[in-house]
């Protein structure tokens, strides 16, 4: 294992990633939390900051001590704190670095460097520099701009200890990932056995020991955290796991069902619970966006409690918690605002005294995806685009009802249908049709129609925090516009939603 000591970059996922993807296990922990060195301890990576080494209480630890036991790589501020604590000089740069540079290796042999081509490019991001290094630290590259671009210890009186100030972790240090995989292999000795069957197996194992006999609830939503985090607990109790899945009557057309099939495909003993008239009860009425969705949230820790209460002598409580929530609960900055419970079972913990059990806790989610597509769960399932909680109720402005909800789903099936078959689907990152409260005027046939309005929205998006909207080929829209009027009957006019997040969001409500 490899531990990356947090300084607050927003980077230090990334350098995680990047270790992962080597199939060398990592976890990210804030460089102030305590930890013990065990011999599963491969290395330490320690992350950049915001902060300068020379701010009054900058933040720091004792890397002689952690160095005595492990090998330890700085990159960027975790470079500078290296340099500093051994007696170097880092100061102010007279001209702040910002994206690309070119390495510039010296004449010396070094692991950390192996492969990597002269004038490799690698990206900056840093406004203080390493002027002077310790006594006992060589240089191994610099750029045009900085004179310590890479250095290591020399004297052997510790293990290897090594400074980077570039970022091999981010996509256009285009061989950042050799440079961290030599640190990983070559100089920690790591073996490369993360994997998902590795993850599968010793998972599988901890579930076995942590639930023994014991039963599990889990709410499922036909999502690709639920539905992989349901698949592990099944593979350790089989039919001890109690899934619930509720139609609260705003899923996608058709979902409800062909989630069951999946469910079934996969052997999960999963309830479906179609509680749709309830969700429609509760909606009437409703325009306030905020008001809809609390009426949602509220009716479906209703309906789950309910059934939760039915499954006797139940412990444990699963969720699909995944790792970025997991670091943001426990950042330097503390937990964001951002941050939301998956599915929040309102109290029901606390009410039945169940213990929680999150398999996927220390996954990212595209390894959350590679685990699913190892235990066979569909490629449509795990690749799907971001669906919202609320679902379908939030794309129909105003009040809902049963009809618009049927119009809608009708619309949005040729929209995903023309998207996936022109090969789009996967090229944006969520798309939608949204129920407009527009009627108006059109003609088909002799006849004159006073009918409603979607709109399409498709985003680019990499987080959905920022979205630009994408830039579908005229042809494929004025063919799904085609094919909406043509067979939903009650929708005679289609536009395309061409704002980008911010000013607007993905969402109209
Ligand atoms: P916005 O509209 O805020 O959406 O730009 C950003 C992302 O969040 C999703 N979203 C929600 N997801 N419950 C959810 O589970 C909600 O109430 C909700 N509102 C927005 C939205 O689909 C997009 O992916």
């Amino acid at each position: 294992k490899i531990l990356i000591l947090d300084f607050g970059s927003q980077f230090t996922q990334l350098i995680a990633r990047c270790v992962r993807e080597a199939n060398v296990y990592c976890e990210i922990i804030p460089y102030n939390k305590n930890f013990v060195v065990d011999h599963d301890l491969k290395g330490i990576i320690l992350s950049g900051s915001p902060c300068s080494v020379n701010d009054v209480d900058f933040p720091s630890v004792d890397i002689a001590a952690l160095n005595s036991k492990v090998p330890v790589l700085g990159v960027c501020y975790g470079a500078q704190l290296t340099a500093k604590t051994y007696g170097g000089r880092v100061d102010k740069s007279n001209k702040r670095e910002y994206g690309r540079a070119i390495l510039q290796t010296k004449d010396v042999e070094d692991v950390l460097l192996k492969h990597i081509s002269p004038n490799s490019q690698v990206w900056m991001s840093h406004s203080d520099s390493i002027v002077a290094l310790p006594e006992g630290f060589e240089i191994l590259a610099t750029t045009d701009s900085i004179p310590v671009a890479a250095f290591k210890k020399t004297t052997t009186d510790s293990l290897p200890l090594y400074g980077i100030q570039f970022h091999p972790e981010v996509y256009h240090s285009t061989e950042g990932k050799v440079l961290i995989k030599n640190f990983l292999v070559s100089i920690c000795g790591c073996t490369q056995n993360w994997t998902p069957a590795s993850f599968i197996n010793e998972t599988v194992e901890k579930l076995k020991a942590q639930i023994g006999d014991g039963k599990v609830i889990m709410a499922l939503s036909g999502g690709v955290d639920s539905t992989v985090a349901a698949t592990l607990v099944s593979r350790a109790v089989g039919k001890n796991l109690y899934g619930i899945f509720v139609d609260n009557g705003v899923l996608r057309k058709d979902e409800f069902q062909q989630v069951l099939d999946i469910y079934k495909q996969l052997d999960l003993n999963v309830k479906g619970i179609d509680a749709k008239q309830l969700f429609y009860d509760g909606l009437k009425d409703k325009t306030d966006p905020e008001e809809k969705r609390k009426v949602i949230g509220k009716l479906f820790i209703d309906v789950f409690h309910d059934e939760a209460l039915k499954v006797e002598g139940a412990s444990f409580l699963g969720q699909g918690t995944i790792y970025p929530d997991v670091i943001e609960s426990l950042s330097v900055h503390g937990p964001s605002a951002t941050i939301k419970s998956h599915h929040n079972v309102g109290g029901l913990p606390e009410k039945m005294n169940l213990s929680l059990v999150e398999p996927l806790r220390l996954l990212f989610k595209d390894e959350v995806r590679k685990v699913g597509l190892e235990l066979g769960i569909p490629y449509d399932l795990l690749y799907r685009h971001p669906f919202p909680g609320p679902g379908l109720a939030i794309r129909i402005l105003g009040e809902v009802t049963a009809e618009k909800v049927t119009l809608l789903q009708d619309a949005d099936a040729l929209y995903t249908k023309g998207l996936k078959e022109a090969g789009l689907y996967d090229k944006v990152w969520q798309a939608g049709t949204i129920l407009l409260p527009v009627k108006s005027v059109g003609v088909m046939g002799d006849e004159r129609t006073y009918e409603f309005t979607v709109a399409l929205r498709a985003v680019t998006s990499v987080d959905g925090m920022t979205a630009d909207w994408a830039h579908l080929p005229y042809e494929f829209l004025a063919n799904i516009s085609n094919e909406i009027i043509n067979n939903v009957r009650g929708i005679n006019r289609v536009v395309y939603d061409i704002s980008s997040k911010p000013p607007a969001t993905i969402e109209w409500e």
